[in-house]
């Protein structure tokens, strides 16, 4: 199959960029759209051209590395689905195809479709962990946790960390991602001592980053590759409201 694409190309953070137009043949359906771009790239060495930066590491959706806006959708058109396990079959023939990096003003563009994301790493630095000399594993029933909520811990531990849901948000909002951090740490029992200073200083580090707040449009539930659930965000407000009383007060 063959493609059109229109790919945003700007060569750093200070120089302004725009979507330049690639053509690309001969393509299997069965290829990622990652490796659609691999072969887009080669033909640009090949032709002594600067290939078209863009992130990825494991490319089985779980690092969260890959980060592209395909036809203006966070992670493509596919639901549930990172961009890395996306693939050229969910796309027709001859198809015109627009693929842009995150918008986000706290994830600044530094090459084509690389954004810096290191404001999620302050983030979790500044209370996504649990501060205990952890040691060997320990015994696996030692602390017994209740079913539902491991299920529901578990749900929320399988944000990746990607950014889409900033990228969808018109508010360019990192609720999801915060309130997926603080949930699954906050229904564990070993997250449960640290719970409201975790609250306060993850909520707290995420409005000094830049990101804006969350009205409730759901768009970051809508693109989430790990299907993150809205309720997390009204489980990090009641822990926030409840660490403004117990924590600062302390
Ligand atoms: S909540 Fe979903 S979209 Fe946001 S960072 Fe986590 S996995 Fe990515
Ligand atoms: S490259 Fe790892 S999730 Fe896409």
């Amino acid at each position: 199959m063959n493609l059109r694409l229109f790919i945003w190309r700007q060569p750093n953070r200070n120089t302004p960029g725009k979507m330049v137009e690639y053509r690309a043949h001969d393509l299997s359906p069965d290829m990622s759209f990652l490796e659609m771009l691999d072969v887009v790239n080669e033909g640009l060495i090949a032709r002594g051209e600067d290939p078209i930066a863009f992130d990825s590491d494991c490319r089985e959706g779980i690092c969260g590395m890959c980060s592209l806006v395909v036809n203006g959708i966070a992670h493509g058109p596919q639901r549930a689905t990172t961009v890395c396990q996306l693939h050229l079959r969910h796309f027709r023939d001859g198809e015109t195809i627009s693929v842009e990096p995150w918008r986000a003003r706290p994830f600044p563009v530094q090459k084509d479709l690389v954004v810096d994301r290191s404001a999620f790493d302050r983030v979790i630095a500044a209370g996504g962990y649990i501060s205990i000399n952890a040691g060997g594993a320990p015994e696996a029933n030692a602390i017994p946790v209740p079913k539902d909520l491991s299920e529901r811990a578990m749900d929320a531990a399988a944000c990746i960390g990607c950014g889409a849901c900033v990228a969808a948000c018109k508010n360019a909002s990192a609720a999801l991602f915060v309130a997926a951090k603080i949930s699954h740490l906050a229904l564990l029992p070993q997250g449960n001592p640290e719970r409201a200073r975790r609250a306060d200083a993850m909520v707290r580090q995420m409005d000094a980053e830049g990101f804006g707040n969350c009205s409730n449009e759901g768009e970051c539930e809508a693109v989430c590759p790990k299907e993150i659930s809205l309720s997390h965000i009204a489980r990090m407000r009641r822990e926030y409201f409840r660490a403004t009383w117990l924590w600062r007060r302390a």
